[in-house]
């Protein structure tokens, strides 16, 4: 485990556990933390049963994130869970209608240990807003694992026949109040096999240190590219994928 990941996780580990029992006093300040909404929550049902009839009806995970009307419900598991089970293939845009920022596109690529693309791979990504908050009424969730399980800005994409992805999204901004880096956090599996855990970090922020830059760890250290008033990043991910689950 190396230098990146380690402050990512050191940092996130006393705020996701800052309200379980008996936990240590969190290292992010109580101000800095919101509860996420219960994927129970009475006010939003109404509107998480039309978004279940949405895709029902044909609506893909893309739509669902594209709509406007479903921006409150971002933050739902559940949501994010039905979001997931219709991903699109290829392209994602990730963001709500309106969401400010530097547009950054993800261009990425999953390749095997022998080199050859890895197609249907699930991609989940999830990161802070322009503020870098994961809700939009605090920087951080509080709870167990909650700002992967609630971040307002994220999304499911699986990779083409090529084993490529395109994710448009937007530059997400470091934690207030932290050295930790800007990152987009990143999941890929394929079936029940998990590929990769971890970031993407951008070799033009000045929080990465030149320890981070020599070894970013399982985090990937992505040159960022100008075209047309949009950032690209072109991330490479070279997984192991077992044998068994290449042989279909
Ligand atoms: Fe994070």
């Amino acid at each position: 485990m190396r230098t990146t990941h380690l402050l990512l996780v050191s940092l996130l580990v006393p705020v996701v556990r800052s309200q379980a029992p008996g936990s240590q006093p969190p290292v992010v300040a109580a101000a800095d933390l919101t509860a996420p909404r219960a994927d129970d929550d009475r006010e939003l049902a109404p509107l998480l049963a039309k978004a279940k009839k949405a895709v029902e009806a044909g609506a893909n995970g893309a739509a669902l994130l594209a709509d406007k009307e479903f921006t409150a419900l971002r933050e739902l598991t559940v949501f994010h869970h039905l979001v997931r089970d219709c991903a699109p293939r290829g392209e994602l845009a990730m963001l709500p209608p309106g969401e400010p920022g530097q547009p950054l596109v993800v261009r990425g690529a999953v390749k095997d240990q022998h080199g050859k693309p890895v197609a249907d791979a699930l991609v989940y990504a999830y990161h802070t807003s322009q503020k870098g908050w994961y809700s939009d009424r605090a920087p951080h969730f509080s709870g167990m694992d909650a700002n992967e399980h609630h971040s307002r800005l994220f999304g499911y994409v699986r990779t083409d026949a090529a084993g490529q992805f395109v994710l448009n999204t937007i530059r997400p901004g470091g934690y207030p109040r932290s050295t930790v880096p800007e990152h987009i956090h990143v999941h890929i599996d394929l079936g029940k096999q998990n590929l990769f855990s971890g970031g993407v970090v951008f070799d033009d922020d000045a929080r990465l240190t030149k320890e981070m830059r020599e070894q970013p760890g399982r985090d990937l250290l992505v040159k960022v590219e100008k075209e047309g008033g949009k950032q690209i990043v072109r991330p490479e991910f070279k997984v192991k994928v077992a044998e068994a689950a290449t042989k279909k």
